[in-house]
């Protein structure tokens, strides 16, 4: 048997009249006669969804730009080839224009520095070392100079040795290689992909973007770089 109390508040509930719809028989402050709702909480209405809406439309955007790439095919290079082995020796580099982005013009061209890789080790194995002319400091066209063994970038004055490895100036990493292949007597360039301090392959990276120790966390590959 349910105690008396409850018995008595059950009673209490059933005998009170239905609440009115109409906000002055509520006594709500501001009401007028008729309403159902009142000008006050009509307008926050009015104002919170227009807050939203106009949030949306920034926030979308930006979500779209920033995730879009995730979900973007990457395109795999196909190999390029750039003319028969024997016109690429040890010591010094030839630079070959190759198209690495198709359909779009001059944009899709780039210039790599290839020569023989009379040195072969185990993080750059690959037979021909194929370097990418795009700086890693702001991604400026960097130029092989013979009498130095060195490249040379014009726009801050980044330095780079025989191997691509950094020697001067703002750039925060090796300069980028490709993978490099024989076929039929004929080097053929692969995909591009950056190297850390030790030349070492990692992803591959925008330029100005640090590959080692805590940096690579730091600065994430792009899904379609
Ligand atoms: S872009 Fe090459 S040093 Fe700045």
């Amino acid at each position: 048997m349910p105690p008396e109390t409850d018995t008595k508040t059950s009673s209490a509930d059933a005998a009170k009249p239905p609440k009115s719809k109409f906000t002055a028989d509520r006594g709500w402050p501001g009401s007028f006669e008729g309403e159902t709702v009142t000008r006050r909480s009509f307008m926050t209405g009015v104002a919170l969804t227009a807050g939203g809406v106009a949030s949306m439309m920034f926030a979308l955007p930006a979500l779209g730009f920033a995730l879009g790439p995730l979900f973007e095919k990457t395109n795999h290079i196909s190999l390029l080839d750039v003319g028969p082995v024997d016109e690429f020796p040890a010591d010094t580099f030839v630079p070959q224009v190759v198209t690495t982005t198709a359909g779009i013009g001059e944009v899709g061209k780039t210039l790599v520095y290839i020569r023989k890789n009379d040195n072969p080790t185990p993080e750059q194995s690959w037979p021909f070392v194929a370097i990418s002319n795009r700086c890693a400091h702001l991604g400026c066209p960097v130029r092989y100079i013979e009498a130095a063994k060195s490249f040379i970038c014009p726009c801050h004055g980044g330095t780079y040795n025989f191997e691509g490895e950094v020697t001067g100036g703002p750039p925060v990493r090796p300069l980028d290689r490709f993978e490099t292949y024989v076929q039929n007597g004929r080097v053929m360039l692969g995909a591009r992909f950056s190297v850390n301090s030790q030349l070492e392959r990692v992803p591959t990276r925008d330029p100005g973007e640090h590959v080692d120790g805590v940096w690579q966390v730091l600065y994430p590959p792009r899904p379609t770089t």
